[in-house]
């Protein structure tokens, strides 16, 4: 039973005896992995792209040094950075998870058609002048990025299209070109990566601090920042930021990190509400620029394939698109909004996490801001009735 309480499990996803299974596979392989890259790291035998060693006159450490330099820092042929796969000729992660390529160690959402296109844009209706204040901030933050972007949200009609073109409309800033989208996206997501991890941190120190488990908060903060993670290193893939996006990326991390931190710090509630506000705003943008690509507005990303790092990671069939993986980030971008929001709504000293076993389906993630305090209780406590269930069926099989 202690096994099926640590796998956290998506409604729609596997059943819980794959999950078993991958589970258990996991822990087996990963024993696996460590000869397979140390073998790498110290043969360099199976290095896909180190450069033909030169003669030098270098001392023994000094090449050694080098050595080590060429099997730890070598980048792959992506653009997202460098990776252990890029190591080997052996796709290590298949070993990792048996059915598909791409394993990852935290939980990572899988979606069918009709679970994309059931996101909607909603937003919660603000309580209180607290809730106010926070959706003001963000709406003003907004404002502000917008202004900078020259993001001006308009929706192109076929009316806009029978006096303009598309370069037309893209130099009077009614349209947004598809370097001027990946630019935006690069921003945004490498400071939405922030938040579930500042809130893990806190609440893994306290947890540690006062000798008492964390009720599974933790865990789903910390899927967030990695899915966020995921969500940037996809966009690497396909763009080239220049060195002003990259010094606003660190600019931007050191404001907000600090901020966030002192946030949370003193209030977590107001820092939930807050990511799920910007959450909102999130899901509307990517709503629009989902809008202006069915409708042919972003030409160079017509039929443009989905990077293999957007495959491996939401488990999309081989043959899907650039879209596909916007409509995927925007299903996440309302689970955040969805989770955050309920959280917010949560005790945050004594309450426990409701999406800890498992999350609800992604229409309902996708269609409505939270849960309230009361539909947490209910959910969780009907999760755990279908765990047991399915733990004395599993015991009655076996
Ligand atoms: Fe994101
Ligand atoms: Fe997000």
């Amino acid at each position: 039973m202690s096994s099926l309480i640590a796998m956290p499990l998506r409604a729609g996803g596997p059943s819980v005896l794959r999950l078993a299974a991958a589970s258990t596979s996991r822990r087996v392989t990963a024993a696996g992995l460590y000869p397979l890259m140390t073998a790498s790291l110290h043969t360099g035998a199976v290095a896909r792209n180190a450069p033909a060693p030169t003669p030098s006159p270098k001392t023994a450490a000094a090449a050694a040094a080098d050595t080590t330099t060429r099997a730890l820092s070598q980048e792959g042929p992506r653009s997202e950075g460098a990776h252990y796969n890029d190591k080997t000729e052996a796709d290590i992660s298949a070993l990792i998870d048996v059915d598909k390529p791409g394993g990852w160690t935290l939980m990572n959402p899988i979606y069918t058609e009709s679970d994309l296109d059931s996101v909607k844009v909603v937003y919660r209706k603000p309580e209180n002048i607290a809730d106010r204040a926070i959706r003001g901030s963000v709406l003003l933050t907004r404002w502000a990025f917008d202004k900078f972007t020259g993001y001006k949200g308009t929706h192109i009609t076929p009316e806009h299209l029978k006096t303009k073109t598309i370069e037309q409309l893209r130099e009077t800033g009614d349209l947004l070109s598809d370097k001027a989208w990946l630019k935006r996206i690069i921003f945004l997501e490498s400071i939405a990566g922030v938040p579930g991890m500042v809130g893990g941190t806190l609440r893994h120190l306290r947890s540690l601090r006062l000798l008492r488990r964390d009720g599974g908060w933790i865990h789903t903060l910390l899927e967030e920042a990695e899915n966020e993670r995921m969500h940037l290193l996809t966009f690497m893939t396909v763009a080239r930021p220049s060195w002003m996006t990259r010094a606003l990326v660190l600019a931007g991390q050191g404001v907000f990190y600090n901020l966030f931190f002192l946030t949370y710090l003193i209030t977590p509630k107001t820092a939930h509400r807050f990511v799920a506000a910007l959450e909102e705003e999130a899901v509307r943008t990517y709503t629009h620029c989902i809008e202006d690509i069915e409708n042919g507005l972003v030409p160079e990303w017509n039929d443009k394939p989905a990077p293999q790092i957007a495959i491996d990671y939401w488990r999309m069939p081989e043959d899907a698109s650039l879209l596909d993986v916007i409509k995927a980030v925007r299903a996440d971008e309302a689970t955040h909004r969805f989770v955050n929001h309920s959280l917010a709504n949560l005790d945050q000293k004594h309450d426990f996490n409701p999406f800890a076993l498992g999350e609800p389906a992604p229409e309902i993630r996708g269609s409505i801001p939270g849960f309230t305090r009361e539909e947490s209780a209910k959910y969780a406590n009907e999760t755990q009735q279908k765990l047991l269930g399915a733990a004395k069926e599993q015991e009655k099989q076996s």
